[in-house]
């Protein structure tokens, strides 16, 4: 197994680059360029990450990171699963290594790379940052498309460390948004508010990617992400006390912001619209919550992360994590001989391959997968000889195996989100998060399956032998 720790966002970018996955890319403009450069890269078939220096207008101590984890091959390297690993391997190491991680608090370190520059509140001017607006109806620039927004739990004490957007207003304010109220962000700033105070919080932007992943990863209250992220990297993450909160904070980040998020009745400014992960502005401008930015602290030569939205199948994570979650939910349902699960379509679309054993089989393993897809409208269920991380094997599976008059079934009124663009404006005015839910069965019919033509292709074993013998001939 590999090395799990890197240390830090620096180390990360470059493993990348000895992976032959960097492109450094020199005097692109943060209005729009960047955002469109990363857009382009990203649909590549090997979507390179991307370091920008001589940000066009910007002091050039400072560079930009983005596409960091976007191939299954990067997402393997921040979980500290071998690179090499082909997607569907990858994601079954990780499902089987998150089942045995364990807690891992951060310890706390007296300096850290961080605090090379302190910025006084006076001083604060985010205008100074390249800063980039990533797409071309975005309502402003947004420091945060992937950075964590530390808080502590004035009750007892825990940290939330998670990923809200966070875009800048003017020199010294910007806002956090909280996708609902039932985010544990939006969940600790409202006990502030609601005693009548601020909340203090610290936003850090390029942190060792392994926080990147624990931040957006579903933790119960008051689990928090630093301890994911010290289980997934295999060490402690080494925290300091941020110079004017106190909070703790990644010592090896890029940049940290300190402030206070006011209550909502004190101020809010007008959030978004800022594009979406389903490739649309679907949700409204709506008011946000405002941070006061009263210190900022970074590294002399920062490279600020971003980690901005894309249309699919584009996506911050080239490994489907939620996958993983579904995969073992099936299981523990007692739904067996599940061999396979899939995300395609930055997870809008689910796939789950299975062994078929009974009639019914595939039936159940797609109803229970399309309970638990969020907001996912399409669910294909294939026979274990259908690779589900490969798109062309799984519509080869929907076009030569599912009868659309036997095989295929509607769930109405089922898990979806203000973000889905297909629900009609009243609805979605009216609070309706709901959709409907195809599931296709693409699995052999099961009382036929035997007698089923036989496939002309090569297995998997039997291609991967060819490969070996004749692939550097045929590269
Ligand atoms: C790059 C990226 C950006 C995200 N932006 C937001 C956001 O702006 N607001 C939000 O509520 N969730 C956002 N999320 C999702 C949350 O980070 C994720 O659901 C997380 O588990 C929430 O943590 P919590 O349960 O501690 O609130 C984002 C996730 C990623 C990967």
């Amino acid at each position: 197994m590999p090395d799990t720790r890197d240390r830090d966002l620096r180390s990360f970018i470059d493993r990348v680059d000895a992976l032959g996955a960097l492109r450094k890319v020199a005097g692109a403009h943060p209005v729009h360029e960047i955002g469109a450069i990363t857009e382009v890269a990203a649909g590549k078939p090997n979507a390179p990450a991307l370091l920008f220096s001589d940000i066009a207008g910007c002091d050039p101590r400072f560079r930009i990171f983005t596409n960091a984890t976007t191939t299954p091959q990067r997402a393997a390297l921040a979980l500290g699963i071998d690179p090499m690993l082909p997607p569907l391997a990858a994601l079954k190491a990780w499902m089987q290594r998150r089942q045995t991680l364990k807690r891992l608090p951060p310890v706390n370190v007296p300096d850290g790379a961080c605090l090379q520059t302190i910025v006084a509140e006076d001083d604060v001017d985010l205008g100074r940052y390249p800063v980039p607006v990533w797409h071309k109806a975005d309502g402003g620039p947004y420091i945060g498309s992937g950075s964590i927004v530390v808080m502590r739990d004035p009750d007892d004490g825990w940290i939330n460390a998670s990923i809200y957007r966070v875009q800048v207003h003017n020199r010294s304010q910007v806002t956090v948004q909280f996708d609902h109220t039932g985010r544990h962000g939006a969940i600790i700033a409202k006990k502030y508010w609601d005693r009548g105070r601020s909340c203090p919080v610290a936003i850090v932007n390029g942190p060792d990617p392994s926080l990147f992943v624990a931040g957006f990863e579903y933790l119960p209250e008051g689990y928090s992400e630093y301890d994911f992220a010290g289980a997934i990297r295999g060490a402690p993450l080494e925290t300091i006390a941020a110079p004017l909160t106190g909070l703790p904070v990644p010592g090896s980040s890029e940049m940290i912001l300190e402030g206070d998020l006011l209550p909502m009745t004190q101020q809010t400014l007008p959030e978004g619209p800022f594009g979406e992960f389903t490739g649309y502005y679907a949700a409204d401008t709506r008011p946000g919550p405002v941070m006061n930015v009263r210190g900022i602290c970074h590294r002399d030569d920062c490279i600020l992360f971003g980690s901005p939205p894309m249309k699919p199948p584009r996506f911050h994570f080239g490994l489907p994590l939620r996958a993983a979650g579904l995969w073992e939910a099936l299981a523990t349902a007692g739904i067996t001989d599940v061999v396979g699960a899939w995300q395609h379509v930055s997870q809008l679309m689910t796939v789950i391959a299975i062994r078929q054993r009974y009639g019914g089989h595939a039936k159940r393993a797609g109803l229970m997968a399309a309970a638990n897809s969020y907001m996912a409208r399409l669910v294909v269920v294939v026979d274990d000889d259908i690779d589900p991380s490969n798109l062309a094997d799984v519509m080869w599976a929907v076009t030569t195996r599912s009868e659309p008059a036997e095989t295929i079934d509607i769930v109405r009124d089922a898990w979806s989100s203000a973000l889905d663009p297909r629900i009609p404006p009243d609805r979605k005015a009216a609070g309706v998060t709901s959709h409907s839910k195809l599931i296709i069965d693409a699995c052999k019919p099961f009382a036929w399956r035997d007698d089923f033509p036989t496939s002309t292709a090569l297995s998997a074993d039997e291609a991967a032998r060819i490969e070996a013998k004749w692939g550097a001939v045929i590269a």
